[in-house]
């Protein structure tokens, strides 16, 4: 089982859409998906379940609210509760805006941690073990963790409970400035973990539950091109694209490889998706993948658009799972 985040902190590049529609195309070839909502805005659920159902969630105690509370009162240990199946082969834990509230305890966490102190690493830990124990829960394949828009302490444990991260951007100042920041996150986070396993080895700390790797693979970049006219990238956008793959290899390829992580061999692009415009919009309502509308929500040829939409997702859920471990350089 492999777990898989989606992360920028640039807001609104596509990180929802593209891990909702990228985890049913994986799940249609027949992989076993669960989707970990890691936003307290919880837009991954709302694409994901329908309003009704995300109430009965909230009330029966079944969000990852529920799984974090004891950890969060110091009250006890993780708590597991049943995933809500989706789809064959797909499950997903309801997001909570209470998340914020576990996101709180994360920094002294993390310092216990680099401490060596036990009680920091279970904090610290918390993401890695509860992505573990859902995944076990149905025999995943994939965990596919939707991130926010930070590079807050949350998205830090998130991160080092990955094998891989996918980066979705779009082609704009903020997107390409955004990444030297993830970088530089990213291996500093790397680095500390380290530091504070060795520290936990030196101190012969006896704990009850595994340590993740922590050294998180940067799997490439998806690049959303929203605006976009006949296909071809507006003219203003073309001198952003041409800037990312010399951006991408600076701000985050170059501090991960020297933080050692491992670094695809493939090319970091894993794909391009276009406007999908209204089909988006469409999709959400009804909580389906945008290859997965019916001829009566999207007539004509919108609805062949959005049955072609398909061989996209698949081809970058492909390009994906292509880029982790076994065949990094
Ligand atoms: N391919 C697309 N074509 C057109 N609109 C899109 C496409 N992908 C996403 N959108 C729209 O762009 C907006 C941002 O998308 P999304 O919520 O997936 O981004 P995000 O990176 O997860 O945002 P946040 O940082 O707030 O979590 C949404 O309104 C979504 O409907
Ligand atoms: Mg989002």
């Amino acid at each position: 089982m492999e777990i898989i985040s989606f992360f920028n902190h640039k807001g609104g590049v596509g990180k929802t859409t593209l891990v909702y529609n990228i985890g049913i195309a994986l799940a249609k070839k027949g992989k076993r998906i669960v989707f970990l909502d890691l936003d307290a805005q919880a837009n991954l659920t709302a694409a994901a379940l329908a309003p009704e159902r995300i109430i009965d969630t909230w009330n029966d105690g079944k969000t990852i609210w529920s799984c974090l509370k004891p950890v969060v009162d110091r009250s006890g240990e993780l708590r597991e509760v049943d995933l809500q199946q989706i789809r064959d082969n797909v499950w997903v834990l309801p997001g909570d805006i209470r998340l914020s509230e576990f996101e709180e305890i994360c920094p002294q966490g993390w310092t216990e941690a680099l401490a060596g102190n036990a009680g920091g690493f279970r904090v610290s830990t918390t993401v890695h073990r509860l992505a573990v124990l859902l995944g076990e829960q149905v025999s995943a394949d994939y965990v596919l963790a939707d991130l926010g828009p930070n590079v807050g302490a949350l998205n830090r444990t998130a991160l080092l409970a990955s094998d891989g991260f996918v980066i979705p951007m779009a082609p704009d100042l903020f997107s390409i400035t955004a990444l030297p920041s993830v970088g530089k996150s990213t291996s500093l986070w790397v680095e500390e973990w380290r530091a504070a396993k060795g520290s936990a080895k030196r101190r012969e700390l006896d704990l009850d539950f595994d340590l993740p790797l922590g050294e998180p693979s940067p799997l490439g970049y998806i690049s959303q091109q929203f605006t976009t006219y006949r296909q071809v990238p507006a003219a203003a956008y073309k001198q952003w694209i041409d800037r990312i793959p010399q951006e991408y290899e600076n701000g985050v390829v170059g501090p991960l490889r020297k933080a050692g992580v491992p670094i695809p061999s493939r090319q970091p692009l894993i794909g391009e998706v276009r406007n999908l415009s209204s089909l988006i919009p469409m999709a959400q309502r009804s909580q389906s993948a945008v290859f997965e509308l019916s001829g009566t929500e999207a007539r004509g040829s919108q609805f062949t658009r959005a049955r072609d939409t398909f061989s996209l997702f698949e081809g970058l859920a492909t390009g994906i799972i292509g880029r982790l471990a076994p065949e990094s350089e």
